[in-house]
Parts: structure tokens; C-alpha cells; sequence
């Protein structure tokens, strides 16, 4: 038998290269001998999936972002996140709660008490037993979204103040909590930025 898995969290500025290195992360843990669940928020299931092409394509207000965050999350964690990590399987999700903190806290001024609240009805105390956070400079994460050649969301779309908010909000949960939050200069060479996942996943 099995114990509960773990669960790894990656999360970041827009352009910070997080989602390439998910691959890597769940890659380091199976060669560690994991079972391993790889994930996204928002989405991850059909529900989920749905509400995020809503949330990330219409207009709407901070409130209304963090409610469908938590109505994708809340089904996300009901439908595979808590049932892998009790099968034993360790979850490497991109972005969690600690993303609505940043985005709809840090960058659109929503309550945090609001959104601590909606996490406690959402999740309880299930949290990342490890956060990767991926910080990088606005210059560096404009230009590394602008040569991807993609369609911007909504949020990508959103200029330097909001991209400086939403920095900083991740700073300081990082800073409030660092042993769970790991903060990695993503704006160093993609082998640099290897060698830090690395040096993490391995401590953990
Ligand atoms: P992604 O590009 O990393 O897949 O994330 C999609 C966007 O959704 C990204 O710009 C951040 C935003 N987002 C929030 O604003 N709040 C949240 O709670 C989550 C999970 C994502």
C-alpha cells in the first residue's frame, strides 16, 4: 500500500515559462519512482475546462473571476485532485489558489478574506505540500509571450502595473510562507532554470 501522494504546484507570471517546465517536473518525480498526475487550473476536468475558456475569453469584473476560479477548482479538486493523492499518485498541478491570491487579490483588488474564505468552502485544508514559484522581471515575460506567436488572453492582455501587482503578490505569499514556496529566477537560461527545479525537487 501506498501513502497519500504529494502535491506540487507550479505558479508564475504570464511569460514566465512555467507551463514548459510542468513536463520536467512530473519527469523528475517518475524518475524519483512516482506515480504522477499531471494538471492545469483552470481546467484539468470537462467542467473545469469549460468555465476556463469562459473566464479567460469574457469581460467581466475581479469578483466573478475568483467565483468561476473556485466553481473549476472546487470540481477539479473533487474529481481528480484529491482522489489521485489518496491513490497514492502525486499531483503536479499548474497554478492553484495561490494564482486567485495573485491575480484576483494582488491584481484586481479582490478581498483576500473573500478568497480565503472561498478556499476553506473549496478545498479545506488541502494545500501544495510544494509551490515552484516562477518569477521573472515584466520585460523578460512580454518578450517571451510575444515570441510565442499565440493569441493573448484576456489576462496576458493586461498591461505592466497589472503584471507588477501580480508580482509582487506572489513575492509576498512566497515571503509569508517559504517553506512551501520556492521562488526560481525564471529569467535565468532554460538550463539554469533546470538546475533550480532540480535543487528543489530533490530537497523536498
Ligand atoms: P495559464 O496561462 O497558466 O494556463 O493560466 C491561465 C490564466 O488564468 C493566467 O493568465 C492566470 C489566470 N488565473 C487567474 O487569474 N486566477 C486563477 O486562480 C488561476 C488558476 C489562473
Amino acid at each position: 500500500m501506498s501513502g497519500r501522494g504529494k502535491f506540487v504546484t507550479l505558479e508564475g507570471v504570464d511569460g514566465s515559462g512555467k507551463s514548459t517546465h510542468s513536463g520536467y517536473v512530473e519527469a523528475l518525480l517518475q524518475r524519483a519512482g512516482h506515480r504522477v498526475l499531471r494538471t492545469r487550473e483552470p481546467g484539468g476536468t470537462p467542467l473545469a475546462e469549460a468555465l476556463r475558456q469562459v473566464v479567460l475569453e469574457s469581460p467581466m469584473d475581479g469578483v466573478c473571476e475568483a467565483l468561476l476560479m473556485f466553481a473549476a477548482r472546487a470540481d477539479h479538486v473533487r474529481q481528480m485532485i484529491r482522489p489521485a493523492l489518496e491513490a497514492g499518485t502525486w499531483v503536479v498541478c499548474d497554478r492553484f489558489t495561490d494564482a486567485t491570491m495573485a491575480y484576483q487579490g494582488g491584481g484586481k483588488g479582490v478581498p483576500a478574506a473573500l478568497i480565503r474564505d472561498l478556499a476553506n468552502a473549496t478545498h479545506g485544508d488541502l494545500w501544495p505540500d510544494l509551490t515552484l514559484l516562477f518569477d521573472c522581471p515584466f520585460e523578460v515575460a512580454s518578450a517571451r509571450l510575444a515570441s510565442t506567436g499565440k493569441t493573448m488572453d484576456r489576462f496576458e492582455r493586461e498591461g505592466r502595473a497589472f503584471f507588477e501587482r501580480v508580482r509582487s503578490a506572489y513575492l509576498d505569499a512566497a515571503a509569508a510562507a517559504s517553506a512551501r514556496i520556492r521562488v526560481i529566477d525564471a529569467s535565468k537560461t532554460l538550463d539554469e532554470v533546470k538546475k533550480s527545479i532540480e535543487e528543489n525537487v530533490s530537497m523536498f
